[in-house]
Formats: structure tokens, sequence, C-alpha cells
């Protein structure tokens, strides 16, 4: 049986200093642990600081609405580099991969426990049998096979794109509608249910701020009502689909997932319920805020995207370098198993690690001129945008095949699209979460 991580995972209950003195004596830039920090998007500028004088720094959790034990941030690409391909020292079981889950009163408890119970907070043994189950439906032949379909999807996009135009919120209108309609045809998710699925990943989205928001009183009764009942539905949605493969499978990843067998036995309740929670949100959030982070990039160095105009074979090559600029998760946690060091600094067991993707993927050491958008730069394949080791992302083919397949179409039929400059961005410090981004067709 694969033990529940949401009971046996270490609480935020430890030391407010680190163990071990630090060895780059530099307070922290910025308050990383904060939401509406990332509401300006990473904050590159301190990740160069870091990156520069401090590559493992000490972060203290002194919010108003958190108070936690501080945790050790990661910027370096060869740190990062070191810790995801060190499962055993840096845990993912240990105590999630949340650099915070609050304090037990406050959370919503069938959201952490979902949050909790999944494969991507698993160690070995139970992590790489569970993921293996969804594996037939991340080969390179499964996605090809989606090819076709997600291209058709993409022009009725750009009909309604245009049909809205000339300006138009690329995330209502395309960025949150494609992967979303990707991943419901690999789950096997009826057509007249996938709106709903959108609506519960905007309530996931701004879930660290309503709950640190309820925290401290400062929200509407509305909006917390609102929020629960989004989840409630978004799990018992999950338990009934779920269910009903158990009884008639198909041959769709919901099945895989329903029918998923660990040391010879089926999942339980809440790792079914993690398990629908990681699929619908790693599958949509991801790439819905890739698509719209790339249109932006594109405005911002016009040059690169009349390049790619003139020759859409530069595509595969776009996509990787706006994924290493994007960087649309922010971080993933470990945590120390034992002592261990990086980059000179003696961390404790049981203290926090967290490795800054978008930190690492602006490492000059790596990527030259790392905040120039090239599209023909050669090692923009290198990035470490899906993570590394045991964990790397399992959907990093479906992401690429709709990034290239969008900007491939979207570039022939609306040459002179634009972004306006108009954004929001959700207060969320784990993924970079683009709500709202509007382009102009006509440029
Ligand atoms: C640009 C798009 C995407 C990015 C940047 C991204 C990034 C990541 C990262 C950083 C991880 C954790 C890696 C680690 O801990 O080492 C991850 C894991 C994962 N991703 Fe993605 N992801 C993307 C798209 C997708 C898509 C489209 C799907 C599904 C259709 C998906 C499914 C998953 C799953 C299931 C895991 C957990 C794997 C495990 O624990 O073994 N991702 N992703």
């Amino acid at each position: 049986m694969i033990p529940l991580v949401s009971d046996t995972a270490q609480q935020d209950d430890g030391p407010v200093t680190p163990a071990h003195p630090k060895r780059y004596d530099m307070p922290a830039p910025a308050p990383l642990g904060d939401l509406e920090l990332f509401t300006a998007g990473h904050p590159f500028d301190a990740y160069r600081e870091m990156r520069d004088s401090a590559p493992v720094c000490w972060v203290e959790e002194n919010y108003p609405s958190f108070q936690g034990p501080g945790f050790w941030a990661v910027t370096r690409y060869d740190d990062v580099r070191t810790v995801d391909l060190d499962p055993e020292t840096f845990s993912s079981q240990r105590g999630g991969i949340n650099i915070s889950y609050g304090a037990p009163e406050t959370r919503h408890p069938q959201l952490f426990a979902a949050a909790m119970n999944t494969m991507i907070c698993l160690d070995q043994p139970f992590h790489l049998p569970l993921r293996r189950e969804h594996m037939p439906f991340f080969t390179p032949a499964y996605t090809r096979s989606l090819q076709q379909a997600v291209e058709t999807k993409i022009d009725a996009l750009l009909d309604s794109l245009e049909d809205e135009g000339p300006t138009v919120d690329m995330v209502k209108q395309f960025s949150a509608e494609l992967p979303l309609y990707t991943l419901c045809e690999m789950l096997g998710v009826a057509e007249a249910d996938r709106p709903r699925l959108i609506e519960w990943m905007h309530h996931l989205e701004l879930a660290q701020d309503t709950i640190a928001r309820k925290n401290l009183g400062e929200i509407d009764p509305a909006q917390i009502m609102a929020f629960m009942t989004a989840m409630n539905e978004l799990f018992e949605y999950g338990r009934e689909v779920l269910y009903e493969r158990r009884k008639a499978p198909r041959e769709d990843l919901l099945s895989a997932i329903a029918n998923a067998a660990v040391e010879g036995e089926p999942l339980s309740e809440p790792f079914l319920d993690g398990s629908w929670l990681l699929i619908v949100f790693a599958g949509n959030d991801t790439t819905r805020n890739t698509l719209s982070g790339t249109m932006k990039l594109l405005t911002e160095f016009p040059d690169q995207k009349q390049k790619l105009i003139d020759d859409p074979d530069l595509t595969p090559g776009m996509v990787d370098e706006a994924i290493r600029m994007v960087s649309p998760v922010i971080y993933m946690r470990r945590t120390a198993t034992r002592d261990a060091e990086i980059a000179e600094q003696k961390i404790a067991e049981g203290e926090k690690v967290v490795m800054y993707y978008g930190a690492a993927n602006r490492d000059s050491s790596v990527f030259a001129d790392p905040d120039r958008f090239d599209i023909e730069r050669a090692n923009a394949k290198d990035h470490i945008a899906f993570g590394m080791g045991p964990h790397v992302c399992l959907g990093k083919r479906t992401a690429n095949m709709q990034l290239d397949a969008a900007y491939r179409k979207i570039l022939a039929r609306f040459p002179n699209i634009t972004w306006t400059g108009d954004i929001d961005i959700a207060p969320n410090n784990f993924v970079h979460a683009i709500s709202r981004l509007e382009v102009s067709l006509n440029g």
C-alpha cells in the first residue's frame, strides 16, 4: 500500500534559522515565498543577484498570512541539476513539492490531501510504478496520434479569435482552450464537461491567494464559497469518472489511472483524487502559460518573430527557447533526507531546498546573453523548465507538440499579431500564471 503522504509529510514546524552557518551572507533580495511578488512575473533581477552572490540563499518565510521555518533557494543551473538528480538526498515525499502547505487549520482538507497523495510527491519505491501506468499516453507514437486533432482544434480556435477580434484576450480565447482540449482527448473527458475544467483551473491558480486572504480575513465570503464549491465539484467529478472507468475501462488515460496498481494493489481514494488533481493541473496550466508567454516574447523581440515567419522550420527551436525563457513552473521543492552540501553551503537534514527553474534557465554560464530571446540558440533544448531526474515532466512531448503546432498556425494566419502590453499575472509563487494577455490580431 502506498503510504499517505498527507499523513506522513514533515510539517512546517522546524527551526526559523538554518542549522548551519550561511556560507553566503546576503539576505534574500526578494521575498520569494510571497505571492504578490510574482504578479510582476519572475523576479529575474533577484535571481541574478542570488546566482552571482548567494547561489544557495536562505529565504525567510515571514509573511502576514504565513510564518514558516524558511528555505534554501537554489538558483544556478548546475546546482538545480544536482538537486533534481539526487532524489535520495533531496526527497519529494518527505515534505511535498510546494514550499509550504500552510498551517493545518488553514488548509482546504481535500485539496491538501490530493496535492500530497500524488506521484509527484512520491519517492521510490512507489513513484516509478505509478509513473509507469501513465507512460503509454506520453510516448512519441501516442503524441503523434493526437496531432491531427490538435491541429483541427487550433484552426477552430483561430476562427473564433478572428470573429472576436481585432483585439482579444488570448488566454480566454486560445491559451486556456487548447491544452484543455488536448488533455481531455487524452483523458477521455466528455465534450460537454470540458468548460467546467476551465472554471476549476481558474480557482486552482488562485488557490494559494484565496487561502492566504481567507486567513487574513481579507476576502469576501462569497469568493470563499465559490472556491470551496469549485474544489468540491472538481473532486466529485474526478471520483465519478474514475470509478466509472474502473467498472468499464476504455482506451484512455482516465482508465489507466483508475486501474493503476502499485505493488499489486489498486490506488486508494486519496491517490485517485491526487492523480486526478495532478494531471488536470500539470497538463493544463503549464502549456497555457507558455502559449501566452511565447506571444509576449515574440512581440518583445520582433526580429525573432520575423525570422520565424520567414522560416517556420525554426519553430521547434523557438519552442525550446520560449519554454526556457517563460519557465512556467517557478520552482519545485525538495526536503533534505540527510546532511548535504550544495555550492559550499551545508544543508541540514529536514531543511527545505527549493529549485528555481526560471533562475537556472537564465544562468549565463550555460545560456549566453540569457535574457535575449534567440530562436536559433544552439543549446536552448538544454533548458531545465521540465525538471530532470525521476520526476522529469511526463508531458513534455505533449507540450512541445501543442506549442509547435499552435505557433506555426498562429503566425501563418495572423503574421501581424501583437501583444498590446496588457497583461494580468495571478498571485501565485509556484506557477507563472498569466490570467489575461491582450493581443491585437492586426498589429
Ligand atoms: C511547457 C509545459 C510544461 C512544463 C514547463 C512542465 C514542467 C514540469 C516540471 C518542472 C515537473 C516536475 C519535474 C521535477 O520535479 O523534476 C513536471 C512534472 C510533471 N508534468 Fe509537466 N510540464 C509541462 C507540461 C505538462 C503537460 C502537458 C502534462 C500532461 C499532459 C504534464 C504532466 C506532468 C506530470 C504528470 C508530472 C509529474 C511527473 C512525475 O512526478 O513523475 N506536464 N512538469
